[in-house]
C-alpha cells in the first residue's frame, strides 16, 4: 500500500490557525513536481489551463477528457502535495448523479485527492453529497470564473452590506456541507478576513487580500507568461521574456552555425 501523502485534506483543516497556505494551479507533470519538490502544499489542476496552456478565452470550452489528462499528468507529480481537479464547466451542474460520477472519475482515473467546484449555498447539497461518498471538496466562491457570463464579466463580487452577507451566508453553507477549504476569489480584503473568521476551514484566497488562511495564483501568472496578468496576480519570474530572449539567441546561433558546438558532438 502506498504511504499516505504528506499534505491530506486532514492536514490543510487542521492548518487553520496554525499555518498559511501558499498553493499554486499546475497543468502538467514537470510543473507539479518542481511545486511538489518545493513543499507546496496544494496543487490545483485548475480549469484556467483552459486559457494558460490550451489557448481558449475562457474556462467554459474545458471539457472533462481535458482535464482528466491534464489532472493526471499533474498527480504523477506530486508525491507530497494534495492534488485538487476543477471539475469543468457543465460536469457538475446538471444533476447529482453525474456530478458524482464526474468527480468520482478524477480520484479512480486521474490519481486526484480532491475535487473543486464552483457556487456557494445552493451547491452545499452536491457537495454533501460528494464528501459523503468519500469524494473531499474544496469550495470556491466570490468570484466564478464559470459563471462569467451570468456575472457580466470577471468583476469584484461582495461589494456591498448585502453582497457581502450572502457572502458569509456562501461560505458557511459551504463549512457545513463538508468542504475541507474554499477558494475565496475577487472580493474586498475586509471581506476575505470576515469570511476566514467565520468559517471552521482554510479559506485560500486570490484576490481576497491578506486575511485568508492561504493565498492561490494561477502558475503562468506567477511565472510571468501571463500576456495581460490581473491585478490581483504577481509575478515572481520573468519568463515569458526570458523564454524569448533564449529563443532568439538559439535562432540566432543556428543561423550563424555557432550551435552546436564541439560540446554537443559525439565523437
Ligand atoms: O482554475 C483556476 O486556476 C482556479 C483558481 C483561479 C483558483 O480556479
Amino acid at each position: 500500500m502506498r504511504a499516505m501523502k504528506t499534505w491530506t485534506t486532514l492536514k490543510i483543516r487542521r492548518a487553520k490557525g496554525a499555518r498559511r497556505l501558499a498553493c499554486l494551479t499546475a497543468g502538467d507533470f514537470s510543473m507539479a513536481r518542481l511545486l511538489d519538490a518545493a513543499g507546496i502544499p496544494l496543487i490545483l489542476a485548475g480549469d484556467s489551463l483552459g486559457m494558460s496552456m490550451l489557448g481558449y478565452a475562457n474556462t467554459l470550452p474545458v471539457t472533462m477528457e481535458q482535464m482528466l489528462h491534464h489532472t493526471a499528468a499533474v498527480a504523477r507529480g506530486a508525491a507530497n502535495a494534495l492534488v485538487v481537479a476543477d471539475m469543468p464547466f457543465m460536469s457538475y451542474q446538471a444533476s447529482e448523479e453525474e456530478a458524482l460520477r464526474n468527480a468520482g472519475r478524477f480520484l479512480k482515473e486521474a490519481g486526484a485527492d480532491a475535487v473543486k467546484v464552483e457556487g456557494g449555498a445552493f451547491r452545499s447539497g452536491l457537495v454533501r453529497r460528494l464528501v459523503e461518498n468519500g469524494i473531499p471538496v474544496l469550495g470556491h466562491i466570490g468570484l466564478t470564473p464559470q459563471s462569467l457570463n451570468e456575472m457580466g464579466g470577471y468583476r469584484v463580487q461582495g461589494r456591498g452590506a448585502e453582497a457581502a452577507e450572502a457572502l458569509v451566508a456562501d461560505a458557511k453553507a459551504l463549512d457545513s456541507a463538508g468542504v475541507f477549504a474554499m477558494v475565496v476569489e475577487c472580493v474586498p480584503p475586509e471581506l476575505g478576513e470576515r469570511v476566514t473568521r467565520e468559517v471552521a476551514v482554510p479559506t485560500i484566497g486570490i484576490g481576497a487580500g491578506p486575511g485568508c488562511d492561504g493565498q492561490v495564483l494561477v502558475l503562468h501568472d506567477f511565472l510571468g507568461l501571463t500576456e495581460s496578468p490581473p491585478k490581483l496576480a504577481k509575478a515572481y519570474l520573468n519568463l515569458g521574456g526570458d523564454i524569448l530572449g533564449a529563443v532568439k539567441q538559439y535562432a540566432e546561433e543556428v543561423e550563424k552555425g555557432a550551435f552546436p558546438g564541439k560540446e554537443q558532438c559525439y565523437t
